[in-house]
């Protein structure tokens, strides 16, 4: 079998100075894509600037042969990163929108700062740089879009609230984009990875990270974004380590109670156990049928009430 290729695309990998940006315009400079390697160049916790971390990584595809540009601006400039394909190769194929800053700290001592850098880098940036390449997606009848979200987005972490409530964003954000980018041939999908990097460097010890090489990530990306993928989008994957997982919403059986005055606390309480029973469960991609749902409610006769119940006693005596 023929090895994937991106002959003629152009790719913008935001972020893309070290760690899993750069592992991905190595691999898309190596196949045939023209790519734009975007890196602000500051900080891992978003201070300063420098161009040397892009152009480390464009004189290196160069060097072997590929095709690339810099471009330094951040990404919550979106429109000049997008211009810059533009300009220099005259479209823009696939988005990865991989910059990310850390500002951990615990949320009793979160400040505003710390919560508005995650939210411009994260949200803001990725946002911008979506919707700048978004109406040449729409023209062109083809787009292939990554966000990257994060464990900590999925479970939360602790001294990351900041940045876990930015990354859980992604999903809802890609979620979206593969519904309205559907009718364009637009696919958008959502990556949790696990990768080396200097953002990892100071939480995992090196022993453990020399099995989680960015590079063992980039495969799924090449995958989700190449022309091949006409059908999976609005996907979350766990990758890293050499394992790829894609997530899913599961729904419990859920109460139903008849909407009226017997709808109390105490009624919901009596059907805890529905509300939390995922013996069967479903798998939704989209809301509950509400008004299914509500139709079904008003057969059903008045709500019994337990009146004893409070909810550290609810186990006992349902
Ligand atoms: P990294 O720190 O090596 O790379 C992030 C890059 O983004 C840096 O080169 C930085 O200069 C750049 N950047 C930061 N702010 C920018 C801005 N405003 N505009 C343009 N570039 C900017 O970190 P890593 O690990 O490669 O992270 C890549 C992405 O993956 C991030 O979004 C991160 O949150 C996410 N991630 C990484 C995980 C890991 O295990 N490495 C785990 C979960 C998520």
């Amino acid at each position: 079998m023929s090895e994937l290729r991106f002959d003629g695309q152009t790719v913008v990998v935001t972020g893309a100075g070290g760690g899993l940006g750069k592992a991905y315009c190595l691999f898309f400079g190596s196949r045939g894509a023209n790519v734009v390697v975007n890196d602000l160049g500051g900080s891992h916790k978003g201070e300063g600037t420098s161009t040397r971390a892009a152009d480390v990584v464009v004189e290196e595809i160069r060097k072997a042969g590929g095709k690339a540009v810099a471009n330094y601006d951040s990404v919550e400039n979106g429109e000049a990163i997008i211009d810059t394909a533009i300009k220099n190769f005259g479209r823009i194929d696939i988005l990865i929108n991989n910059a990310g800053i850390l500002r951990d700290v615990s949320f009793k001592n979160m400040t505003d700062k710390d919560w508005d850098l995650i939210n411009q880098v994260h949200i803001y940036g990725a946002y911008k740089c979506a919707r700048a390449a978004w109406p040449h997606f729409r023209k062109q009848k083809y787009g292939r879009v990554i966000n990257t979200a994060s464990a900590a987005g999925l479970f939360g972490n602790f001294g990351q609230a900041n940045y876990s409530a930015a990354k859980l964003s992604q999903v809802g954000f890609t979620e979206t984009l593969a519904k309205e980018g559907a009718k364009y041939n637009i696919i958008a999908n959502v990556i949790a990875p696990i990768a080396a990097s200097r953002m990892t460097a100071t939480i995992m010890p090196p022993e453990i990270l020399e099995h989680f090489k960015p590079e063992w990530v980039v495969p799924l990306v090449a995958v989700l974004v190449h022309s091949s993928n006409t059908t999976e989008s609005g996907g979350i994957f766990e990758v890293g380590g050499g394992s790829v997982a894609k997530y899913r919403w599961e729904r419990a059986k859920g109460a139903l109670l008849k909407t009226d005055s017997t709808l109390t606390p105490q009624a919901i309480l009596a059907k805890w156990n529905d509300v939390q029973d995922f013996s069967k469960p479903s798998y939704p991609n989209g809301p509950a049928d509400f008004m299914a749902l509500l139709e079904d409610a008003q057969k059903l006769p008045a709500n019994p009430s337990a009146p004893d119940l409070n909810f550290n006693g609810r186990v006992a005596l349902v």
